[in-house]
């Protein structure tokens, strides 16, 4: 009897344990209890299999950028840090972490995997994240991740025409549409993908991606001027592989600010357009003077005409 209920108990647990996240996910804990719908708590990290708080020796209460990039992969558009009041009796998986402003997901941060000889509770990430979220104020191209039961995953949708709508889920969306979607999202590889049961409109459909790191760059990726109808839409988990040479786009790969590509198209673009104005300003007053000279040339050579014709009279 007790070894028969033991087997559903075991694979419940496994079940909860598990819950399809990927590798880097984050969770926020409150006394003990994680949600992924908090919006405050201690920071635990989803890392080679188990979930465990980041232990930050060396921050003495300022986490730098940490915060921002936590909340900013809950899908807020900021934080910061708590009071680390409250703290995990789990072992820390990642230590010494250190976040530029432009990161999307935690594992972008620099980070040690390996434990130093100490650590306390006290060094724990407590953040508080801020209550807008980043996909109310969205760019052409944008993706999120909707439904799911950690901040990536979901059901994939993208912003066009001032409008979020579904990506649809067909034979051309794989692993490599999928690892694009994660790699715009920050992340550099998906650790699932599948689809959800939808039906209406949907952007875009017949996504065929191959290493790019922006869901527009992939073939029928860009925002088209219709919609189409779908009926069934394309579902994600997103991972962060550490042992990948890929590193998932930063705050402005994509969109939503200026990348380096736009910089480059502007400086491109003045640069070609003093360069019309140089050739104008040396071509107008040439073809003036031409037009002079041509002018004058011929009312010479009409008199000169005019002349000769007089002393061939004469
Ligand atoms: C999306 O995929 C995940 C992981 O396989 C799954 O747990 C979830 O139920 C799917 N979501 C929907 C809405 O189908």
């Amino acid at each position: 009897m007790n070894s028969c209920l033991l087997v559903p108990v075991v694979v419940l647990l496994f079940f909860s344990a598990v819950n399809g996240q990927g590798n880097g996910a984050v969770r926020l804990n409150v006394n003990g209890g994680s949600l992924p719908t908090y919006t405050q708590g201690v920071v635990e990290v989803y890392y080679n299999s188990e979930w465990g708080p980041i232990c930050d020796r060396y921050a003495y209460g300022s986490f730098g950028n940490i915060p921002s990039v936590v909340c900013h992969q809950l899908g807020y558009t900021g934080g910061y840090s708590g009071s680390t009041s409250s703290y995990l009796s789990t072992s820390p998986v990642i230590y010494d972490v250190s976040c530029s402003s432009n990161s999307l997901v935690i594992l972008q941060c620099t980070h040690f995997s390996s434990p130093p000889s100490t650590c306390y509770s006290s060094d724990n990430v407590e953040v508080t994240c801020y209550s807008t979220r980043i996909w109310d104020s969205p760019y052409t191209g944008m993706v999120r991740l909707q439904n799911g039961y950690y901040s990536g995953q979901g059901m994939v949708q993208v912003y066009c025409n001032g409008q979020w709508g579904v990506v649809c889920n067909s034979a051309s969306f794989d692993s490599y549409a999928a690892t694009t979607v994660c790699t715009q999202l920050g992340y550099n590889d998906q650790s699932d993908y599948s689809s959800t049961s939808f039906t209406g409109t949907a952007w875009l459909d017949n996504v065929d991606c191959y290493y790019e790191s922006c869901l527009s760059q992939c073939s029928g990726g860009s925002c088209p001027s219709s919609s189409v109808y779908c009926s069934s839409a394309a579902n994600v988990t997103c991972s962060y592989n550490t042992g990948s040479s890929r590193y998932g786009s930063t705050r402005y790969t994509c969109g939503g600010g200026l990348t380096a590509g736009a910089i480059v198209g502007i400086v491109i673009g003045a640069l070609v357009a003093f360069f019309i104005c140089v050739v104008l300003i040396i071509t107008i007053p040439i073809c003036v003077c031409c037009c002079l000279g041509i002018g004058i040339g011929a009312a010479a050579g009409g008199t000169r005409r005019t002349t000769v014709a007089y002393s061939n009279m004469a």
